[in-house]
């Protein structure tokens, strides 16, 4: 399974530093073919975006959308606008997302259809909170977050990625142990949801990623890829992260 590395800005650079970011990063990662690599810009700095990307082998992102074709939805983005804007994937459903702006299993399941029915890739966001994981309740959150959120979804163009949010921003990774466990665990969800095509959706890791952890991060059975916040904002961070090794 080809591997799916995805840098995820959130609410960091201008369009100028985008450029930027971008002219520097794409020639050192033109011979790397057996990763997808996709970048998540603010939405303001997405057309910029595609443009230095047009002829590379770096694929745009969006790191949120909303579900309506379009109306009078002040301050919103539709799918197909992002199409228009040079993307070819979808962040939906992160822990951010969720917490600060209090989306539920059913928005996210909701934006998932309408991601997939403009014809774009979906990066689903799942993971639960400290105080879950050490009430005993990790597996029961990512269980409804995943079949809530993939209620009723087809998974060709789907990605998962699995997010504890005591990782994101914190320096604390989770143990390669942690993330191969929760990642079969996902897998068999996705088994039940899916059958034998669980076994070609992408699984990602996300929760400070770096270059220092991403190669054994990365030789997990079930871990396909990362989701990669703070050290992709610098080139020489996120090509190291995307040129990983994986350990035998
Ligand atoms: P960090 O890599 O900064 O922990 O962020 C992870 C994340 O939330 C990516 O979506």
């Amino acid at each position: 399974m080809k591997y799916f590395i995805a840098a995820n800005w959130k609410m960091n650079k201008t369009i100028g530093e985008t450029r930027d970011f971008l002219k520097s990063f794409i020639p050192m990662v033109k011979e790397l073919r057996d990763v997808d690599i996709v970048v998540a810009p603010p939405f303001t700095a997405l057309s910029a975006a595609a443009e230095e990307m047009k002829g590379s082998n770096v694929l745009l992102s969006s790191q949120d959308v909303f579900w309506e074709e379009k109306g009078a939805y002040t301050g919103e983005v539709a799918p197909a606008m992002l199409v228009d804007a040079g993307c070819r994937h979808v962040i939906v459903g992160h822990s951010e997302r969720r917490q600060y702006f209090h989306e539920d299993d059913q928005v996210v399941n909701k934006k998932i259809k309408a991601v997939l029915k403009a014809g774009l890739g979906v990066i689903f966001c799942c993971g639960e909170s400290l105080e879950e994981r050490e009430g005993g309740k990790t597996f029961d959150v990512i269980r409804r977050e995943v079949e809530q959120g993939l209620a009723g979804v087809d998974p060709d163009n789907l990605v998962v990625a699995y997010e504890p949010i005591w990782a994101i921003g914190t320096g604390k990774t989770a143990t390669v142990d942690q993330a191969q466990e929760v990642h079969a665990f996902i897998r068999n969800v996705l088994s039940g949801l899916y059958g034998s095509r669980a076994g070609e959706i992408r699984i990602l890791y996300g929760g400070s990623v770096t270059p220092e952890n991403v190669d054994s991060l990365m030789a997990c059975k079930d871990v396909n890829g990362a989701l990669v916040g703070g050290a992709s904002l610098k080139p020489e961070s996120f090509v190291k992260i995307v040129s990983f090794k994986k350990e035998s």
